[in-house]
């Protein structure tokens, strides 16, 4: 059974389906074979998978009770399973984290990103699935990031060390099916996906 991975966060826009589409792109040309579940009725992953000419990926729109078992069944034939959630926390998400063996949730140097990840990590705890919080779109000079960084220590979140700025490499690709790792130029936003999808790699290593 290969790893299954949540992207989850109850604050709509915080950057699920743009984080998740890079890293299934940054995994796909490290080798492994991705699979992809978009529970989101908004279906913005399986539109840009649709337009994606690079990678062909295997994807299934599930939704209700059929979530469960699809997320296992993709599990069952890819390396990694990635799951776009929708915003709100309900019913299924919380089946869905059940599921999955690692939540990512981003969060956005902002205290409405940070509040609604506390709900996120309750579900975890409830759960018992591992939460990383990944910090986005994180502006030039920082921002509030530290002071939110506190907030989220005191919710004893665990937050992964790399982040992504933001960034217009981040968000362009959308609607032609790329992201920022497309092609073979050497851009920050490129070294940051790669980061993150690494610091992940070691944490489903040691799960
Ligand atoms: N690091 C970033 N830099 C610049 N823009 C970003 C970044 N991350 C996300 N965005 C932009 O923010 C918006 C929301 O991102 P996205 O749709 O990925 O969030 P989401 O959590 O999937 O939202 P939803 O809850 O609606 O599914 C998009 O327009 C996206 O391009
Ligand atoms: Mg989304």
């Amino acid at each position: 059974m290969g790893m299954k991975v949540a992207f989850a966060q109850q604050k709509g826009g915080a950057g699920k389906t743009t984080i998740l589409s890079h890293l299934a792109h940054s995994w796909s040309r490290a080798g492994r074979d991705v699979g992809l579940v978009d529970l989101d009725p908004q279906r913005s992953l399986s539109q840009w998978s649709e337009r994606c000419e690079e990678l062909e990926f295997d994807l299934k729109e599930s939704k209700d009770w059929r979530a469960g078992s699809d997320i296992r069944d993709s599990g069952r034939h890819h390396d990694i399973t990635l799951v776009d959630c929708p915003g709100n926390a309900d019913i299924l998400l919380r089946a869905t984290i059940r599921e999955c063996d690692l939540v990512l949730t981003p969060c956005q140097p902002t205290g409405l990103d940070v509040w609604a990840t506390g709900a996120i990590l309750k579900i975890c705890d409830a759960e018992k699935t591992p939460c990383r919080i990944i910090m986005n779109r994180i502006p030039p000079r920082g921002g509030k990031t530290e002071e939110m960084l506190a907030a989220l220590s005191d919710m004893e979140a665990s937050v992964l060390a790399s982040r992504l700025g933001n960034r217009v490499a981040f968000s362009s690709g959308m609607l032609d099916g790329t992201t920022a790792i497309s092609g073979n130029r050497k851009s920050i936003a490129r070294d940051e996906v790669e980061a993150l999808r690494i610091e992940i790699d070691a944490v489903l290593a040691g799960l």
